[in-house]
């Protein structure tokens, strides 16, 4: 979808709708479309008076102009209340309004901005929102339907405005806007993906394809084995596809300092393996790879928003599958490092591979550490699908990161990590044991994560919970959300200054 800031008046644009947000109980929140209003002979203000609109949030009227105007549809979109307004809201709303408008077969859409700061947003902010919910709300995965789709495709969204010296925030914020929301959509796309269509390699060659700015190196086995990652080589057994461990840079300041390394869980199918889990809804597991997508489709952005900061990522990535080959319950396998660890179940791989990788981007001298995994079921038990759960060793680190998630409207709520927790991962054999049971599972997780990182500042996001949405809500679609890629970027952003 293109977006395009078009300077002059409403009532002119070329669209086939135009979108005008109004706020609940506020009767003269039309005065900034008074021209269309005129034109539509006060159809609108007359609707606001008889409370037939009233500006619920996510509430749509659609009028016809009839031909009085160039746009043949105008949709009044609630913004709910105003003092109430958040950019989470603009994005819903904006998303619920471009499927609307694309059922009723526009491919144009235009919307108003609602002039100088609006309800404590600045325009910026506002566009930002905007495009965001546009881009995400009409999100669709369609690469394996064959049919043609049912609705027609929404083309073009334009932001009018009649003040030049919105000109500028307004470009600023869709452009920030369409970043992030592509960046989302990489990532959910890697995600919905089928398994035998987002192998590692597969994972691999779509790092590869990020644009100019990122650096990729991909480690292919004999390296693998060579950097000691008996995890990754560990979990890869099961499978017949080979791992690879996929490091990506993006340098935006000189020297050869890494600020902060980002790291995400690449299981491209989690079986289980031999610990196997049950069939039922064992395909979600597809998406076991969306903390390393999510790190991928961030990356990305952010060698496109190009901060001051130096920025290291690693994913690891293999199939975790049952096979005469594969890891068993009881074994003892040596990670990056050397810390051994005995595997009670091979279905607690996530933490076998992010051990090498936290090795590794440690061992390059990693500044700050933040990995994103769909580590454990339990995580999901404790929050729901409502935020992810933070897990980390230092306080500034984590309100960063959870501060950078509000924004993006990506909640996290943060965990305990007393260390008594870390009883449960004593093994009798080894090191330290591959799962601490089900009491706790998320915590104790984190905790096997911890022991790789050292004292270097890390946050552990548990994305279990959030990373997959069971019904079309506001601007995320059924299945893949993206989270917490837009997180990563604020983050990314906010430490660049
Ligand atoms: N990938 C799963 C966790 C998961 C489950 C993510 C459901 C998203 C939805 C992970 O590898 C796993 O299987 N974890 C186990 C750990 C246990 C064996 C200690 C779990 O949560 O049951
Ligand atoms: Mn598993
Ligand atoms: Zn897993």
């Amino acid at each position: 979808m293109d977006i395009e800031v078009f300077l002059g008046r409403a009532a002119q644009i070329e669209a086939d709708a135009i979108v005008i947000t109004l706020f609940e109980g506020n009767k003269s929140s039309v005065k900034h479309i008074s021209d269309i209003d005129n034109i539509l002979d006060n159809t609108i203000q007359r609707l606001i008076e008889k409370g037939e609109v009233k500006g619920k949030l996510n509430e749509i009227t659609m009028i016809h102009s009839l031909g009085r105007l160039a746009a043949p549809h105008v949709v009044l979109l609630g913004l709910g209340k105003e003092p109430e307004l958040s950019s989470e809201k603009v994005r819903g709303a904006m998303a619920e309004a471009c499927r609307f408008l694309r059922q009723k077969g526009c491919a144009v859409i235009a919307t108003t901005s609602m002039g100088k700061a609006v309800a404590g947003l600045d325009i910026n902010t506002f566009a930002e929102a905007v495009v965001e919910g546009a881009l995400l709300g009409l999100y669709l995965f369609r690469t394996h339907i064959t049919r043609a789709a049912e609705y027609g495709e929404v083309k073009k969204l334009i932001m009018i405005t009649n003040s030049e010296s919105e000109l500028v925030a307004l470009e600023e914020g869709s452009t920030r806007g369409s970043i992030m929301a592509e960046a989302t959509s990489r990532a959910r796309n890697m995600v919905n993906e089928p398994a035998n269509y987002m192998t590692p390699a597969i994972m691999a060659q779509v790092a590869g394809g990020l644009g100019a700015g990122v650096e990729v190196n991909v480690f292919e086995e004999e390296k693998i084995k060579k950097l000691g990652m008996g995890g990754l080589m560990g979990v890869a057994r099961g499978s017949r596809e080979k791992p690879r461990f996929i490091v990506l840079n993006y340098t935006g300041k000189s020297g050869n300092e890494i600020d902060v390394a980002l790291v995400g869980k690449g299981i491209t199918f989690d079986s289980g393996g031999i610990s196997i889990k049950p069939s039922d809804k064992m395909s979600e597991m597809k998406g076991d790879m969306a903390g390393g997508a999510a790190v991928i489709a961030a990356m990305d952005a952010i060698a496109r928003l190009r901060p001051a900061i130096n920025v290291l990522a690693a994913i690891p990535a293999t199939e975790n599958l049952p096979d005469g080959n594969a890891i068993k319950p009881g074994d003892v396998i040596t990670a990056m490092g050397g810390k051994t660890i005995e595997i009670i179940s091979t279905d607690a791989e996530g933490r076998l591979i992010l051990a090498d990788a936290l090795n590794y981007v440690r061992e390059a001298g990693a500044k700050r550490i933040i990995d994103v995994a769909t580590l454990t079921g339990a995580c999901h038990i404790a929050l729901g699908d409502v935020c992810s759960g933070a897990f980390g060793n230092n306080q500034v680190l984590i309100d960063n990161v959870i501060a950078s998630g509000k924004d993006a409207g990506e909640l996290i709520w943060q965990m305990p990590m007393y260390e008594q927790y870390k009883e449960q991962n004593k093994s009798d054999v080894a090191d330290i044991k591959n799962s601490g049971g089900r009491y706790g599972g998320a915590i104790t997780a984190a905790q096997f994560l911890a022991e790789f990182v050292g004292e270097i500042p890390w946050v552990h996001l548990d994305i279990a919970g959030t990373f997959l949405s069971d019904k079309e809500k506001g601007y995320l679609t059924k299945g893949a959300t993206g989270v917490p890629v837009r997180t990563l970027i604020n983050l990314v952003l906010h430490l660049a200054k």
